[in-house]
């Protein structure tokens, strides 16, 4: 090894260390806050993209843009069965609605109609497992209608709490 390397090598984990220190610091500071509105939102919209990413490979069985395939499909509403029992409500603290954070498609009306929303929270709990009690029974047409119930209740809160 060079001298040039050695220094080169030395001055970097100084570098580690000193960004190792100042980012310590900073995650304390993070922590306090970790339930708060920018992580609430993060937790919620990566939570709801879960829901999507079962959700659509579904949908897309139902309308017939790709080839019915029950073991598939029994797979994805396992996904979305597990997905939908994380507590979503978790990710919705009061003060991180659309008025709180840059991005936010959440309405304040989530706050002042909390027993509603979390009605809507807990259809989509229990359509869900339906749907996957459904798809292990292997009737496609019975699949197909739960699907279309399992769905309607992301349109239902949307629909009221969502904007755009
Ligand atoms: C209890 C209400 C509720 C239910 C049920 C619900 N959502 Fe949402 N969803 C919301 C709200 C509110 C937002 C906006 C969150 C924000 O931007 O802060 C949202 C946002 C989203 C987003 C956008 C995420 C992003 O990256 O911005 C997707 C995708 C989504 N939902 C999918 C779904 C799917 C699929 C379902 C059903 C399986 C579903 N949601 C069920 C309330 C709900």
């Amino acid at each position: 090894m060079n001298k040039q390397i050695k220094k080169g090598m030395a001055l970097s984990l100084l570098m580690a260390a000193t960004w190792g220190g100042f980012s310590y610091a900073h995650s304390e500071h993070f922590t306090e806050n970790t339930r708060t509105a920018k992580p609430s939102y993060d937790f919620r919209t990566a939570t709801m993209s879960i829901y999507k990413w079962y959700l659509s490979p579904m949908g897309a069985m139902v309308k017939g843009k790709v080839p019915f395939d029950a073991k598939a499909f029994t797979e994805y509403a396992e996904g979305l069965k597990a997905i939908s029992q994380m507590d979503l409500l978790e990710g919705f603290p009061k003060d991180s609605g659309e008025d709180h954070v840059d991005d936010s498609d959440a309405k304040e009306e989530i706050w002042a109609n909390w027993d509603d929303f979390k009605h809507k929270y807990g259809t989509l709990q229990s359509e869900a497992k339906n749907l996957l009690a459904i798809a292990k029974a292997g009737d496609e047409k019975a699949i197909k209608a739960q699907f279309k119930k399992t769905a309607a209740t992301c349109g239902s809160c949307h629909k009221k709490y969502k904007t755009k």
